[in-house]
């Protein structure tokens, strides 16, 4: 995958946009579009104590994820980025889509404080490389 341009055309796509839940929702597109083997991309917004979904494409998914519930709430307590090469590995892990084989989820901060995740899964057994963790890591950024 040549990501730097992939990035560039995220930059681009979203530098007309100032609204949130409107560059999470071109994001989610734009990665669900461009990134093969995928079944969901999406986020998750922190909002009255609990993760809230956001804008995504792929199957309909849970909402309302706590603290340390999932890969999703897990991400949440440790602040840092979570590679799940098998999810039926990972203790607690929350099905949306029985499809989902691997997952990443990604922290976003705002002045410090999480505000949101960027939540990817795929159908296929470790899917995601350090190279693809780096993108998305930086997809996230952007936003
Ligand atoms: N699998 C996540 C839940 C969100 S769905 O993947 C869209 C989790 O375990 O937190």
């Amino acid at each position: 995958m040549n990501y730097d341009l992939l990035l560039k055309q995220l930059e681009q796509i979203l530098a007309p946009e100032t609204y949130l839940i409107s560059r999470m929702a071109n994001a989610s597109a734009f990665l669900y579009e461009n990134m093969s083997d995928l079944n969901w991309v999406g986020f998750y917004i922190v909002h009255d104590g609990v993760l809230k979904v956001g804008p995504f494409q792929g199957k309909v998914a849970c909402s309302d994820i706590g603290l340390g519930k999932g890969v999703c709430g897990y991400t949440w307590q440790t602040g840092t980025t979570t590679v799940v090469d098998d999810v039926h590995q990972f203790a607690g892990h929350i099905a949306c889509d029985s499809a989902s084989q691997s997952e990443v989820v990604i922290p976003i901060f705002r002045d410090g404080k999480m505000i949101a995740e960027l939540d990817v899964d795929s159908p296929r057994l470790a899917r995601f490389s350090k190279e693809d963790v780096a993108f998305l890591e930086q997809c996230a950024s952007l936003i």
